[in-house]
């Protein structure tokens, strides 16, 4: 295909499109738009104008992915009726289908996986000369060196580790992200403290199993003496990660949250369920009783932690009981929030193939009720904030209500109160909690 683009500097560029990912995928969408900015590319907020569009996909479920057909639809129907633009498809879908992409979307210019999030500006430059592009073979995570385009001024992601070693048999991520590549702890201090020179108060550390940092390392780091040598970057009043992998997440890692102060004491660690049988069949490494060993700890040392997961309903094979050990299993942690979703078969996965799907119906029934139940218990956990005069980051305006403000709580709530956004804006702010929702707060500025 002959793709030419008369001139970049005048090209409008279409960011509007980004779609539902974890916070690895924002991390890259923001890194890619940095790096389009850098190269003049303008922003614009109509897709239907726009001369790049880049979506940037997700693909750890299949509704994920079947998005991104359905988004790129009506942008080929422009390019084949001869407009002018560039479509990029990166992310994780473009990292599992590859050229498969460009046999279902002709019209497709760019398919880059996530490992060339740092790329973009090359692969850009080559599809403006003309041609069809795909990266995705397995590559170095270049050292970044672009300036992200970030979407808060006062929160900032930094990744620590790419890629994923395990083998959970439901999960796309080890294909489509590759395997670990750790990033040096100096420039992961430096790249903070440059943020901390920004103005930004909060960083959140990124990896898809943040336990294993340093192991792929010579000589071998540990995620622990991270944490520590992170704990005191000045300017920085709050560090978060996600996320911890209940195999690798050592009582070493849950004694430093406890000791330092700027480390928040808000964990997550996605358990996926409560069942012994179900976690090995999921390759997950632990037990129920590994996974609430840690979480014994943390209550033990950090008695006021936020305590949020993952899990998995419906998985091949999953009985009835199985699936109640799960709801057991949340009941006695009591989580802060638990994230669910119904299994959904992923290509290239083994549970896959497996020949005991759970049927549609039950796995419907199933996240009904485990959701029920994990916002029953985040009211629980919320409520334990009312009346409390606790600490809020202010992040931005509320979109909703525009005399409020939100920030957040350490342990991740999100809080609203009246106030004025310029003189709260990455400040923290001293706010008494008066009324709880299961995920959210509402209070009141106490002025000292
Ligand atoms: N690395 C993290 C999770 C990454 S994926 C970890 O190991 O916990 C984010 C969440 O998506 C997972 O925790 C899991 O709950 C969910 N997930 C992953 N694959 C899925 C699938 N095939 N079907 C349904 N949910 C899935
Ligand atoms: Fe997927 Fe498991 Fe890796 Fe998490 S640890 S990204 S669930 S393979
Ligand atoms: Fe989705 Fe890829 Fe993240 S599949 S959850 S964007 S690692």
């Amino acid at each position: 295909m002959l793709y030419v683009n008369a001139k970049v500097g005048d090209t409008d560029l279409n960011l509007g499109v980004w779609l539902q990912g974890c916070q690895m995928n924002t991390a890259d969408s923001e890194r890619i738009a940095g790096q389009l900015e850098q190269m003049g590319i303008k922003r614009t907020d109509s897709p239907s104008k726009a001369s790049v569009v880049i979506y940037n996909t997700c693909s750890i479920r299949d509704h994920a992915e079947q998005k991104v057909y359905s988004y790129m639809g009506p942008q080929a129907e422009r390019k084949r009726k001869g407009e002018s633009v560039a479509i990029v498809v990166a992310g994780c879908v473009a990292q599992q289908e590859g050229e498969q992409l460009l046999r279902r979307v002709p019209e497709i210019d760019l398919v880059m996986g996530p490992q060339y999030a740092n790329r973009v500006g090359d692969l850009l430059e080559s599809v403006f000369s003309g041609n069809q592009v795909v990266a995705t073979d397995a590559a170095p995570i270049m050292e970044d060196i672009s300036q992200p385009r970030r979407g808060s001024e006062t929160c900032a992601w930094v990744n620590i580790i790419y890629g994923c070693n395990e083998r959970c048999t439901y999960c796309v991520v080890p294909t489509t992200r590759g395997v670990e590549q750790s990033r040096p702890k100096e420039s992961i201090r430096t790249e903070i403290e440059a943020l901390a020179s920004e103005g930004f108060k909060e960083v959140t550390l990124l990896g898809q199993n943040i336990d294993a940092w340093g192991r792929d390392m010579e000589p071998k780091n540990k995620f622990s003496d991270l944490l520590a040598y992170l704990a005191d970057v000045p300017g920085i009043e709050r560090i978060r990660f996600t996320t911890s992998h209940p195999r690798y997440m050592s009582l070493s890692v849950v004694e430093t949250i406890a000791k330092h102060q700027k480390l928040c004491k808000s964990i997550h660690l996605p358990f996926q369920s409560g069942d012994d049988k179900v976690l090995k069949e999921m390759g997950r490494g632990h037990t129920v009783e590994q996974y609430l060993k840690i979480i014994r700890r943390i209550k033990e040392l950090m008695p006021d932690a936020a305590i949020t997961a993952d899990a998995i309903v419906g998985f091949p094979g999953e009985t009835e009981e199985e699936f109640e050990n799960t709801l057991n299993l949340m009941r006695e942690v009591k989580f802060d929030m638990t994230n669910t979703a119904a299994y959904s078969p992923r290509p290239n996965t083994p549970a896959a193939a497996w020949h005991n799907q759970v049927t549609e119906d039950v796995k419907a029934d199933r996240l009904q009720r485990i959701n029920r139940l994990g916002t029953a218990l985040a009211l629980e956990r919320s409520q334990r904030y009312l009346g409390r005069t606790l600490d809020v980051l202010v992040e931005e305006r509320n979109v909703k209500n525009p005399a409020q403000v939100k920030g957040r709580i350490e342990q991740g709530r999100p809080v609203f109160f009246e106030g004025d956004i310029d003189e709260t804006k990455g400040k923290l702010v001293l706010v008494e909690i008066v009324r709880a929702e299961a995920y959210y707060l509402v209070g009141r500025q106490v002025h000292s």
